[in-house]
């Protein structure tokens, strides 16, 4: 591994966390950091106390949004270890969402090893509730002080922590779910399958008018027809019909969730009929009306498994097992979070171990 910088900031005291943690709110002690030029490469491998950015107002993302990020987490397991879940896959992800945005990748081992160093030194910080977890979220963004839209010249990768819990106010409550189709999140060639901020620019105003009218979160529509099911911009969504699992085809316009993948991977381990095909809102809402739709939830690494519980598309709505949480989702949930937690085996060998000492 590169060298590490190491600026520790000392505490006498364990973090003491509040009972209720939400998403997002609070951040652990330091983060790691490092700069990229053509001429360098990456370096300033850096783990140092977080603070406020001090940034010239030309920094090229700020204007042209050339920029993307990653979310995965590290849970504290029964027997006090600590693991980072499918790292590998969230860092190739972020490769693949820099080089549609002109931006370089990463060294996936060596940034993992430093990711373990600073989840190993922020450990405490790591809540121990089942449910609660340590987000971890990297970003890339291109850094050149200079007005004007072509590639930076200049990078910096910053990976910040933060203890959650749920990332919706339900909770494993069934959420509720507004099919939109005035605005679209993303089309196929475009940035949809990156993890790039002006995807979620995008689905805010949807969002606000969701959020007005009761409901949680929008189902956003292929950019096209306006027909086929995508994805919920904070989740991809899973439907069972009677006779089949289905979840949207990745047809470019959708991010490929890793919680997606270990789903998919789940159910194929349990012989269930799981395909990825083009699947309609019409469809889903025809076939609810026939009985033949059994469950509808929603994968992703801030919300796990989150189940759908009514959904409205124009002037028809529908509730799904009675807006109660489905059979398949709660096993899901189950599954995946006994995997995290170290009550199920890791068969797919999915887990990295964060070891109490320090690698570098
Ligand atoms: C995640 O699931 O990690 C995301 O980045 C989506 C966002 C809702 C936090």
């Amino acid at each position: 591994m590169k060298d590490i910088r190491y600026e520790i900031k000392t505490r006498t005291e364990k973090p003491v966390l509040p009972e209720s943690l939400g998403f997002g709110q609070i951040f652990t002690d330091h983060i790691f950091e490092m700069d990229y030029t053509a001429e360098k490469g990456w370096h300033n491998h850096a783990i140092k106390p977080l603070a406020n950015f001090n940034m010239h107002p030309a920094t090229m993302f700020i204007h042209y949004g050339q920029a993307a990020f990653e979310g995965l987490k590290a849970f504290r397991q029964i027997n006090d270890d600590i693991v980072i879940f499918r790292a590998d896959k969230h860092f190739q992800r972020l490769n693949n969402s820099s080089k549609r945005l002109c931006m370089p990748d990463v060294d996936i081992p060596s940034t993992i090893d430093a990711l373990k160093e600073l989840v190993n030194i922020d450990r405490d910080w790591i809540p121990t509730k089942h449910g609660e977890s340590l987000y971890i979220r990297p970003f890339i963004f291109g850094t050149d002080p200079v007005l004007g839209v072509k590639p930076s010249q200049g990078y910096k990768l910053v990976t910040m922590l933060s203890p959650v819990g749920a990332y919706y106010p339900e909770g494993f409550k069934p959420v509720k779910i507004l099919v939109q189709d005035d605005y679209v999140r993303a089309v196929r060639k475009g940035l949809g399958e990156c993890k790039t901020p002006g995807n979620y620019a995008a689905s805010l105003l949807g969002a606000e008018i969701a959020k007005n009218e009761g409901y949680t979160q929008v189902l956003w529509l292929d950019a096209v027809t306006l027909k086929n099911i995508e994805e919920v911009g904070t989740m991809n969504i899973y439907i069972q019909f009677n006779d089949e699992v289905v979840t949207p085809q990745l047809t470019g316009g959708i991010l490929p969730g890793i919680t997606r993948m270990s789903v998919l991977q789940i159910l194929k381990d349990w012989n269930y009929n799981v395909t990825e095909r083009v699947v309609s809102v019409e469809e889903l809402f025809d076939r609810h009306a026939k009985g033949e739709v059994l469950d509808v939830f929603g994968t992703g690494t801030a919300a796990v498994i989150s189940s759908v519980g009514e959904m409205k598309f124009k002037d028809r709505k529908i509730f799904i097992n009675d807006g109660t949480t489905g059979e398949l989702a709660r096993k899901l949930f189950a599954h995946l979070t006994g995997i995290h937690y170290g009550k199920i085996a890791d068969e797919h060998n999915w887990l990295t171990r964060v070891p109490v000492e320090v690698t570098a």
